[in-house]
C-alpha cells in the first residue's frame, strides 16, 4: 500500500499500521524458521523456530501487532538497552571511562579485543560491555536486579518475569562470560566479584517479554526520551538519542553496518530471537522469531523491520 507519511502523523489512532503489519508478516513468511535457534543456552534449545509475532508502539501510545506479539520470550542481549538506561539514570560517576562508544566489528562474545584493549569493551551491548554494566549498577544501588526489573516493568505496563531456569542454564554453561569477566576483573574494570556480577548479567538476560511488552516499553526512545502514552520523561532527550546512536552502530553486533545499510534505524537484538528497532519521531517496533543467522541476529525479525521501514518509508536517513 502507498503511505501518505503526513497522514500518518497527523491522524491519532491511524490504522495504517495495521495493514503494514499484516503486509510485513506475509512477506517475511518464507523466512520463519530460516536458522538456527541459540542451543549454546541449553533452555533457549527447546523454543520451536517456526514462531513470528510483531509490534509497533507508535508514537499517539497505540500499540499495533501481528502474529504471536503476545508471547514471551527470552529477551536477553535486549536486556542491556535496559540495564544501560538505568546505568544511565543512576550512576553518577562517567560510565565512558569503563565502556567504549565504537562497534566492535566481532561477535558479541568475543574475547580477543578486550587483551588488546585491557579489559575496557568497546561498547556496552557486547557481553564484556553488558558485564561492565552490571558491575556498575552493583555498584551504585543496593538491589540492582530489583531495581532493573522494576525499571522494566514499569516501561512495559506489566510484571516482567526472570526465568529461573534461563538464568541457571545459562549460568551453568556460560564458561565464555565467565572468560570475559574474570579477563575485566584482571585488568582492573570490574570492582565486584566476577561470580556475583554474572549471576545479575544472566538474570538480565532471562527477562521474559513479548513484542508488544518490548515495543511497550521501548517507545520512549523514538520521542526523545518521554513516553508517549504517560508523559513521564524516562531519560533526557540528549541521552535517549546516544541509546539510539549506540543501538544503530553497535546494537546487532558483527553484522551493525549490514543491519545500517539494509534497515537504516537503530536496533537492538538477542539470541532469544528478538529485535527492536527504533524510528524517532515515528514508532517503536519489536519483532520475534528464534530462528538466528551466523551473527545472532534473527533472520525473519531482520526482514520483518526491513520490511517496515521499506512499506512505510520511514527512515533516521
Ligand atoms: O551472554 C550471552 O551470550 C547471552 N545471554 C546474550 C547474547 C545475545 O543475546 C546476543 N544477541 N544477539
Amino acid at each position: 500500500m502507498d503511505i501518505d507519511l503526513a497522514d500518518l502523523r497527523a491522524h491519532p489512532s491511524s490504522d495504517v499500521f495495521e495493514e503494514v503489519l499484516a503486509e510485513v508478516a506475509d512477506d517475511v513468511r518464507e523466512l520463519v524458521g530460516v536458522g538456527e535457534v541459540a542451543d549454546y543456552i541449553p533452555a533457549l534449545a527447546r523454543v520451536p523456530a517456526d514462531r513470528f509475532g510483531m509490534a509497533v508502539a507508535d508514537l499517539h501510545g497505540d500499540l499495533h501487532t501481528v502474529g504471536e506479539a503476545d508471547r514471551p520470550f527470552s529477551i536477553q542481549s535486549i536486556s542491556k538497552v535496559f540495564s544501560l538506561i538505568l546505568a544511565t539514570q543512576r550512576f553518577e560517576g562517567d560510565l565512558w571511562d569503563r565502556v567504549g562508544r565504537e562497534p566492535s566489528g566481532d561477535p558479541f562474545n568475543s574475547l580477543v579485543q578486550l587483551e588488546h584493549e585491557c579489559g575496557v569493551p568497546r561498547n556496552p551491548f557486547i557481553n564484556a560491555g553488558a558485564i561492565v554494566i552490571a558491575d556498575v549498577l552493583s555498584s551504585c544501588l543496593a538491589d540492582p536486579l530489583g531495581e532493573l526489573v522494576a525499571l522494566v516493568s514499569e516501561l512495559a505496563g506489566a510484571e516482567i518475569p526472570i526465568d529461573g531456569e534461563v538464568a541457571r542454564s545459562e549460568a551453568s554453561t556460560g564458561y565464555r562470560n565467565r572468560s570475559l569477566a574474570n579477563l575485566m576483573k584482571a585488568f582492573g574494570n570490574i570492582q565486584g566479584e566476577p561470580d556475583d556480577v554474572l549471576d545479575i548479567y544472566f538474570a538480565q538476560c532471562a527477562l521474559t517479554m513479548s513484542a508488544r511488552q518490548l515495543a511497550t516499553a521501548l517507545r520512549f526512545l523514538a520521542n526523545d526520551g518521554v513516553d508517549p502514552a504517560s508523559g513521564h520523561r524516562v531519560l533526557d532527550v540528549e541521552k535517549a538519542r546516544r541509546i539510539n546512536a549506540l543501538m544503530l552502530t553497535c546494537g546487532t553486533y558483527d553484522a551493525a553496518g549490514e543491519f545500517a545499510f539494509r534497515v537504516g534505524i537503530p536496533c537492538k537484538s538477542g539470541v532469544g530471537g528478538g529485535i527492536v528497532g527504533v524510528i524517532p519521531h515515528h514508532l517503536t517496533a519489536c519483532a520475534w522469531s528464534p530462528a538466528l543467522d551466523r551473527t545472532g541476529n534473527s533472520v525473519a525479525g531482520r526482514a520483518a523491520i526491513e520490511q517496515l521501514v521499506e512499506r512505510t518509508g520511514l527512515s533516521v536517513f
